[in-house]
């Protein structure tokens, strides 16, 4: 039963609202010229087709054809009805809105989480009052002087401190009107009986006795839990409010109300484990770094990430566990279409001992060269598994091999491959053929299980560097040259704005030249059916093909001169055809390899990196 939402209201959310801004929220967008290019929310993808175009406040997404504006975006992504988004966008944008008539069980949910809502609030400013201005404070405000956390982190985080009496928040919330057994079904008191002879009857203690506070705050900034941590070493070091109907703690993470726009603004996540990690970070310059509150990660918090970002900086702690965790978590990560990178810091357990150890330029200098989650994944299995003999260099590859298939770039992924043939002393199509058997097999590493010997030990090379069986029948993918891929981009864009330019290309150089498959695809496609306009193009393609097209569509290109372009591209693709192709290079490589003759293979290996570096590629 809703009252009808004035035409005014809706006129100033159209106004004062962003689609960007909101919709970032949910995908992690990134620019491209006037328009913005993410991982659709709508349909699972791992290659971006999903377009906002701010200019008209629309969005739409090349893979599942779904668009519109942001009020049906927000109606589609959380399952509102319209005044539950305009009802969101509102307060969002500070816009009053006329009181409205809910349901009796709406208005009695409404009621009770906007109740424990208070409490919380109640609560944090409780402990945080106590911390920053009472006597009782003082061992709080001691602990945090030692810890090196401000005094401006302290009012920001909301960090509090529970006094060392069983009745302090009791009290204190008594004196707002909050009861007892409220207090308990809140989560912050517990209950006990009262032991007097023939009583029956139950009392209450506050549940966070002498601990340093973390309000656990949401993007609103509104405490939605709280942690507890000892002031020494006793045990539990931490104890956290309970999960309840309005928290779980596997959807948060711990200083995202401070970091979401940090994120933004610095293009990526750290992910730490402790709430103090987060202050020490934040306060030392880093505002993009958050906490998983102490759980394993889980998948809602990557995507709470991926909201925001596409790469995320693991900054677990570094022992075992740690290490541990930081495997399971990059796995999580990756999965969720993040890109995963780990610094190493060496020296210290955890990032805020590292800053106190090493400062903060060293800090500075281990983020810069932190490897990727492979490579980490890579060093961590050696230190575990020694790679003498073939087999457990076998054993090494299966167990990275689910990581190195999750790799949506071909030529990313065989950077790693080459880069585990030469580690490992295998020849590359051993190393290929050794991952994909394993990713075939979906052979899950488990340590009881012994290593049978498969059939492509064959491939492996001898001491001696001499392939035993040269009867392989590997499937390189060629990485494109950098220089053929802008020209094979900027000719497609072409045709696509003006489709007589078709024929103009298939007369130069043919049907078949095209080296990305996709923009093959969508070039014959063209060519087949006499279409005059591209917006017809519906489920044709597979996704990656039509995350492709997507990006060519919303690029911004200077077409200003369409013909002398077009001759340039058509020259530039001429040419690559005459010099030796990187594909031909990767040819001879192998042969190399194959002979024996690793000297001339790596003289090969060292030439592609350097028409790398000068950007042929
Ligand atoms: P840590 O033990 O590393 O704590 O646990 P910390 O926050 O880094 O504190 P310091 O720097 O050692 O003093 C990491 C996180 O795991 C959760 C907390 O969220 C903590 O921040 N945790 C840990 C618990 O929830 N309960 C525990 O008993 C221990
Ligand atoms: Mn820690």
């Amino acid at each position: 039963m809703n009252k009808r939402i004035p035409e005014q209201v809706i006129e100033d959310i159209n106004f004062q609202s962003d689609i960007v801004e909101v919709i970032s929220e949910y995908v992690g967008l990134q620019r491209k010229g006037k328009n913005y290019l993410g991982l659709c929310p709508f349909h699972e993808e791992k290659t971006p087709s999903f377009t906002v175009t701010p200019a008209k406040q629309m969005f739409y997404c090349f893979g599942c054809n779904v668009g519109g504006n942001l009020f049906s975006f927000l109606m589609k992504q959380e399952n509102w009805t319209f005044p539950e988004t305009i009802e969101y966008l509102a307060h969002k944008y500070g816009i009053e809105l006329p009181e409205q008539e809910l349901s009796r069980t709406q208005t009695a949910k409404q009621k009770q989480r906007r109740r424990w809502q208070q409490i919380y609030e109640w609560t944090a400013d409780y402990y945080n009052r106590v911390l920053m201005d009472l006597p009782e404070g003082e061992p709080g405000r001691k602990y945090f002087i030692q810890r090196g956390i401000s005094e401006e982190t302290i009012k920001s985080f909301r960090l509090g401190f529970a006094p060392d009496r069983w009745d302090s928040l009791l009290l204190a919330l008594q004196k707002q009107g909050v009861g007892f057994t409220e207090l308990a079904a809140a989560g912050l008191a517990l209950e006990k009986e009262v032991k007097s002879p023939g009583s029956g009857r139950i009392g209450y203690y506050d549940r966070f006795r002498n601990r340093i506070i973390f309000s656990i705050l949401n993007q609103k900034h509104q405490p939605i839990a709280f942690g507890g941590r000892v002031l020494d070493d006793s045990l539990p070091k931490y104890l956290n409010s309970p999960e309840s109907a309005y928290y779980s703690k596997g959807n948060h993470l711990y200083g995202i109300n401070k970091a979401y726009p940090g994120i933004r603004e610095k293009g990526f996540a750290l992910l730490v484990e402790g709430y103090l990690d987060v202050l020490s970070l934040q306060q030392a310059g880093y505002p993009n770094t958050v906490a998983s509150l102490g759980t394993a990660l889980t998948t809602e918090q990557a995507k709470l990430l991926r909201r925001y970002t596409q790469r995320v900086v693991l900054c677990y702690d570094s022992d075992a566990a740690g290490t541990k965790a930081t495997l399971r978590a990059g796995e999580i990560l990756a999965e969720a279409g993040l890109r995963v990178e780990i610094p190493r810091l060496t020296g210290a357990n955890d990032p805020d001992e590292f800053l106190r150890i090493s400062g903060q330029e060293s800090f500075h200098k281990a983020l810069q060269a932190a490897t990727t989650y492979i490579e980490f994944k890579y060093q961590t299995l050696l230190k575990e598994l020694s790679i003498r003999t073939i087999p457990e260099k076998a054993e090494l590859l299966a167990r990275i091999s689910p990581d190195i298939h999750r790799i949506q770039s071909p030529a990313e992924r065989e950077g790693y491959e080459r880069f585990l043939s030469l580690e490992l002393g295998l020849s590359l199509e051993a190393v290929q053929a050794e991952l994909k058997n394993a990713a075939r097999n979906k052979v899950k590493y488990q340590p009881e299980d012994k290593y049978l010997p498969l059939k492509q030990d064959n491939y492996v090379k001898d001491r001696d560097n001499k392939i035993n069986n040269p009867d392989h029948n590997s499937e390189m993918v060629p990485a494109v040259p950098l220089g053929i891929y802008r020209a094979e981009r900027m000719l497609l864009r072409l045709i696509l704005d003006n489709l007589a330019f078709l024929a103009v290309v298939e007369e130069q150089l043919g049907g078949d030249f095209w080296q990305i498959q996709e923009y093959q695809q969508i070039f014959r496609y063209l060519k087949e059916s006499n279409l005059n306009k591209i917006g017809i193009i519906e489920n044709n393609f597979d996704e990656k093909v039509q995350s492709k097209l997507a990006n060519l569509l919303v690029e911004e290109l200077d077409l200003s001169q369409p013909e002398r372009i077009l001759e340039d591209c058509i020259r530039v693709i001429r040419s690559s055809q005459e010099e030796e192709s990187m594909l031909e290079l990767q040819t001879r490589m192998t042969s190399l390899e194959k002979s024996g003759d690793l000297m001339g293979a790596m003289e090969l290996l060292r030439e592609m990196g350097e028409r790398l570096k000068r950007g042929e590629m």
